[in-house]
This record gives C-alpha cells, structure tokens and sequence, in this order.
C-alpha cells in the first residue's frame, strides 16, 4: 500500500471514527448500559484471561477456518446482528453482506437493520441469519418469521437480552431516535462533522428498512416484556430452519433452551448495552460450557476487541465467535476498504495467535492446556 492507512488494530479504527462520526452516532455505537462499569468489567475480564505460550511444535501451516451447523466457515468469526449500521457510513449493510459472502461466514441482519432483509439475504450469497425481536403481543413478530421463511433465510436469530430497551445515558443525552429525528442539536453536531453529513444524510437518512409503516411496523422502544417459555415453544414449532438464541448468560437458562430445542446459543450481553451489573460474558460462556457439555454449539459475543480475544473465546468454550462494534468502527473509519483492513488484521492477530500456542487448527484451542490458570480471573 502506498500510504499507510493508518489502521493497524481494533483500537486505531474506534478512534478515527470518533473523529469522523457526530458525537450521537458515536455514542450509539460505542455506549453501553447504565455506568459502564459492566462493559469496563467485561473488557477487564477478557485482558485478565493469560495463554499458555508452547514450543516446537511446528505451526507453518495454520488454518483459521471452522465447521459450524456442518457449513465450513473460512474465518473463526461472523458479524452480530446491529441496527442501522448504515449511519456509519454508507452502504455499510452491503458491505457487511459483501465480506460475509467473500469468507463464508454468517452475517446477522437485525430486525431494525437499514437495508431490508430480502436484499441482504442475497446481496450476502444466503449467509446471513435474521435476527428477530419480540416485541409487543408478539403478532408483528410471527409476521417476520413467515417473512424470513418466505426470503429464504435458514438460521433465525433470537434476541432474548432485550425485554426492555437498557437505559444507554449516551444516547439519551443526544436524543438518539429510531426512526431518526434532527432537531436543532443533532443539526448542529451533524454541521460539525461535514463529512459524515455530506456523505451519510445527502444519501437519505437511514431507516429502519425492514419495516414500511404499513404491512410491517416496529416501535423500538415498544416493550418486548412479554415473551416466556411459551412464546420459545410457539416460535420453535413455526420456525423448521436452524434457531440460535441470543442474549444468554445463565448455565440453567442454557440447559433449558438447548431441552426446548434450540440449536445453538449466543453467549453474549449484548456488548453490556442491557444490564451494567451483567457478569462479564467471558466467564459466563466458561460456566456455561461446563454445563452443557463439548458438543453443543456455543456462540460468543461481547467486548471482542482483537484476534487474541477471539482466540481467548475459543479457549473459553465458544464454537464461533460474533463481531460487534469494531465492525462499524472500521467502517466509518475506511469505509468498505477500512473494513477489510480491520477484517484482516483480525485475521493476522487470529493467526499469530496460534503460533505461539502452538496450534494449526481452532478445534485445538478447545484442550485447556492453552489457558495459562494462574492469572487472576476476577469476578467469576
Ligand atoms: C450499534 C449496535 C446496534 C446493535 N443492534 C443489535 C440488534 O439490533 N440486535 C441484536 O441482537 N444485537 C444488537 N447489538 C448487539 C450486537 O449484536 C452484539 O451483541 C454486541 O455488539 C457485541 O459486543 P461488542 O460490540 O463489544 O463486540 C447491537 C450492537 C451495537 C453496537
């Protein structure tokens, strides 16, 4: 490359984004619940976990690819569902859906993404998963399930951490709306940043594209408060594809929903945006892994911030691992090219990673030689 982008981590991406998004934009991305202690606690935890470093073992050749519902994957990581990504740069959704396509990998499309389910689906050559919320008496939620049978999708993604929407003081302080809403402040933090304004609003402020006011309507901050046990078994009797359950972080609520017939479970606390007080998910996944056993898949997301974090999940018992926030940071940092940037160096941290652990697979990651146990682990 002729010019140095600027981009060498996780790290580098969330700060030139800082620069180029309006404060509220930021602040919907990179806010967490309450005080944030629980996203800090997260991040501490998942820096706390130490690897066991190994010697001559020869790891010339190391392959970063996996298995998952018998689909092979060529990287150990996919992109968790979020909404409205769109509004860190434009065309993020497709370009989310054009990577996910390039290295096999699934891409979850949010109920509130900005780019409707149909064109994902195929703009991502059938690997993403729909993601769907609860809301209301659960009537509008049965409608997209028929719709996303009827797209074509195979894996549903359920959200059950949101049964109602986390206080997320960042976003509160701009007036963060769905759908969006400019009033005199967000004009003027969005005339402080022209360059986002320019390219993001003369494009037609995002929406949330799945829904048309009409046949299909979302009110995001409508209460979800209402879904139980029966809703799970109504919505596994109507779905015949692949049902992931996302928002996990009890081993008996894991139990139970791999009885009632879900087919993975998504470790993760929403990237602590719910519930400041949640245990890091980190550990939560490590005792949920001893509950359920070796073989069924287990998912991870939250506070994943380099390829060593994603290797640190798989130590702790993840099948897969999701990407959140450095997704939309590299995107509003490069746009598409920021994107594959961050998707590589991921690659290349995943990689090294390996080699000194001393392992040419991911599936190798699972034997507990490799988590060095006399760290500190706070908080379990
Ligand atoms: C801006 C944003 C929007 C999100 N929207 C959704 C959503 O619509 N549905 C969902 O299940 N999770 C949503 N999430 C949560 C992510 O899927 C994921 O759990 C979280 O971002 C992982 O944490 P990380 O960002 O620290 O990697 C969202 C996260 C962010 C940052």
């Amino acid at each position: 490359m002729l010019f140095d982008t600027g981009l060498h981590s996780t790290a580098d991406a969330r700060r030139l984004a800082r620069k180029r998004l309006p404060w509220m934009v930021f602040d919907y991305i990179d806010g967490s619940a309450g005080e944030e202690h629980g996203a800090a606690l997260s991040r501490q935890a998942l820096q706390d976990i130490r690897l066991s470093p190994r010697v001559l073992r020869n790891v010339s050749n190391r392959d970063l690819s996996v298995t998952l519902f018998d689909t092979p994957m060529q990287r150990p990581f996919g992109i968790s569902p979020m909404g409205m990504c769109n509004l860190s740069t434009p065309g993020a959704d497709l370009m989310l859906a054009q990577i996910a396509r390039e290295f096999n990998v699934p891409h979850g499309v949010s109920t509130v993404a900005s780019t409707d389910m149909e064109t994902l689906l195929s703009a991502s050559g059938h690997k993403a998963w729909f993601q769907l919320y609860f809301s209301g008496d659960g009537t509008g939620t049965m409608q997209l399930v028929e719709r996303a049978k009827r797209a074509g999708y195979d894996t549903l993604v359920l959200t059950l951490d949101v049964p109602e929407v986390g206080r997320r003081p960042r976003e509160l302080r701009h007036g963060f709306k769905m759908p969006f809403r400019i009033g005199p402040r967000q004009f003027f933090d969005f005339a402080m940043h022209p360059r986002w304004s320019l390219t993001t609003l003369a494009k037609g402020s995002p929406t949330m594209a799945n829904f048309d006011g009409k046949e299909y309507v979302f009110d995001r901050s409508e209460s979800r408060a209402a879904a139980d046990w029966g809703y799970f078994d109504k919505l596994r009797a109507a779905w015949p594809g692949k049902l992931v359950v996302k928002g996990v972080l009890n081993p008996e609520d894991a139990l139970r929903l791999r009885d009632a017939g879900a087919d993975a479970i998504q470790v993760s606390s929403h990237g602590c945006r719910q519930l400041d007080s949640a245990p890091p998910a980190i550990l939560a996944l490590r005792h949920i892994r001893a509950a359920v056993g070796p073989d069924f898949p287990l998912l991870y997301d939250s506070g994943i911030r380099s390829g060593e974090d994603i290797v640190k999940a798989y130590v702790m018992g993840a099948d897969f691992v999701f990407l959140g926030r450095v997704l939309l940071f590299a995107m509003a940092a490069g746009g598409a090219e920021g994107l594959r940037t961050v998707w590589d160096i991921l690659s290349d941290e995943v990689s090294l990673t390996m080699a000194q652990l001393g392992v040419t697979t991911m599936a190798e990651l699972k034997d507990p030689e490799h988590h060095w146990l006399d760290a500190p682990l706070s908080y379990q």
